[in-house]
């Protein structure tokens, strides 16, 4: 099939244009999958131009730095800028004129009805529409938003025809390629996934977006546009369902003197389970796993069907974050002015994002209880600062826990694991709740603290 298309006066047209070596590449929307699309198709030797409304945003890559932490990601970009391959720039118009493809990168976040907003989505559209609409050429367009089953269809479709004037699968091609990246890896997921699904309606659309990923060693899975959105969707929604099984599981076994970690090391050891995302905590954060949850529950309702699952696990979420509460006030008492201190703030260790982090609910929840909070988080606290401005901000982890009558991990920054004696002795009342079994038990209880993990805790009997 592939041969086939070649033979195609429109095949041979990316033919040579593969064979020269270089395609110009346009990303629309340099968020975290914009610019590791983009700089991995850059790391590839292609031509690359990321294209953002946000000028501040555009100036950070121009000058080979990222606007978020992620290290690996921020020196292949530096070098990238450095060699020409990636360029930024605010005009997207321009940009997607003069590129052989272009890949729709812009974030698609929960509106407050679990709805995701596809403003962004069609802003991005009507830009490429008037790219098409200016060209001669055939171009590849490629939706990489998350998007829910038939927005690539029922919105961006449509907004590329008609005001280009030109038609989906004859004048240009259209593709759906979902990503799979994780924050903190994620140039590495980009260069080495698990899989890439090109989502095509019609033959060459498909066949053009293989030919861009061909230096890529994965299996690819073809399908339709419908079915690539939703394989995204089934992706996260299953990880969630995984994390939230974990947590269930922890909280059970914490109630019954049972620790959860050795269980759920074993349960996972059957393949049909798998031993990954079987770690429990405090719930699960970031832009994509809750926003994925609500948007396909949203989606579901409105197509007439009740999700059962989708709205248990966001409510076991919800609720995640007052375990480590119960623990802490089993060991300690009522919280009212305690001075308890919060390790992690970011969603997760490793990155600054606090998207969808369980610290603002664990944070609200002790304020509420009338504890006095002091909070600390290697990277993301600027961040927080913005949404929670009222609490205390440690300098470090060992002064976020001097003098306080108890401390909750939220986040798994490897450099909690480092915290030992010196800092944990310095705490008024030495009581540390794990929530998520990053620190090491041993060195915790030899400073002389109490040491409680999520899932394990204190026996209820
Ligand atoms: C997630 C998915 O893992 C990616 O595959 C997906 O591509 C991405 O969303 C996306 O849709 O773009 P990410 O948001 O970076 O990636 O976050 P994860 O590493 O999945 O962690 C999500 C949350 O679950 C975090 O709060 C983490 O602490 C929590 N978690 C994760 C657990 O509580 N237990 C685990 O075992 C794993």
């Amino acid at each position: 099939m592939v041969s086939g298309m070649a033979q195609t006066a429109r095949g041979r047209v990316i033919d040579s244009l593969a064979v020269q070596g270089t395609m110009k590449i346009c990303i629309v929307g340099a968020g975290y999958v914009g610019l590791a699309t983009g700089v991995m198709f850059a790391k590839l030797g292609n031509e690359v131009t990321c294209a953002d409304i946000d000028e501040s945003r555009v100036r950070s890559v121009s000058s080979g730095m990222l606007p978020f932490h992620e290290p690996a990601l921020e020196k292949e970009l530096a070098k990238a800028v450095k060699s020409g391959n990636i360029k930024a720039t605010v005009k997207t118009v321009d940009a997607a004129k003069g590129s052989h493809a272009v890949f729709i990168c812009v974030q698609t976040p929960s509106l407050p009805s679990g709805k995701i907003d596809i403003r962004p989505v069609k802003t991005a559209s009507r830009a490429v529409a008037r790219a098409i609409r200016g060209s001669d050429d055939h171009k590849l367009i490629v939706m990489k938003s998350t998007v829910v089953p038939t927005t690539t269809d029922a919105v961006v479709r449509p907004l590329l025809e008609r005001l280009s004037g030109k038609l989906a699968g004859r004048d240009f091609s259209l593709c759906m390629n979902p990503e799979f990246l994780q924050e903190g890896s994620a140039l590495n997921d980009s260069m080495k996934p698990s899989r890439i699904v090109i989502g095509a309606d019609d033959k060459r659309s498909g066949y053009e977006l293989a030919r861009l990923y061909r230096q890529v060693k994965a299996p690819i899975v073809r399908t339709d546009i419908r079915s690539a959105e939703m394989i995204k969707y089934a992706s996260n929604v299953f990880l969630a369902t995984k994390i939230t099984y974990a947590n269930e599981i922890a909280n059970i076994c914490a109630r019954l003197g049972i620790d959860s970690e050795p269980v759920l090391a074993a349960a996972g050891m059957d393949p049909r389970i798998g031993s990954l995302f079987l770690k429990p905590g405090l719930g699960f954060g970031g832009s994509c796993l809750p926003k994925d949850v609500k948007a396909l529950r949203d989606g579901a309702l409105r197509e007439g069907y009740k999700p059962r699952l989708l709205t248990a696990l966001l409510a076991t979420n919800d609720s995640q974050p007052n375990e480590a509460i119960r623990m802490l006030e089993k060991s300690i008492g009522d919280l009212r002015g305690k001075k308890i201190a919060v390790l992690g703030l970011a969603f997760k260790g490793g990155v600054d994002d606090i998207r969808e982090t369980r610290a603002l609910p664990l944070v609200t929840s002790l304020l509420a209880k009338g504890a006095l909070v002091t909070a600390f988080d290697p990277m993301a606290m600027p961040n927080f600062i913005r949404i929670m401005p009222t609490i205390r901000y440690a300098e470090s982890a060992g002064d976020c826990l001097k003098g306080s009558d108890g401390c909750i991990v939220q986040a798994d920054w490897p450099e909690f694991k480092r915290l030992g004696k010196k800092e944990f002795s310095s705490m008024r009342r030495p009581v540390v709740v794990d929530g998520r079994r990053c620190l090491d038990p041993r060195k915790v209880r030899a400073s002389g603290a109490t040491y409680l993990g999520i899932g394990y805790g204190l026996a209820e009997r």
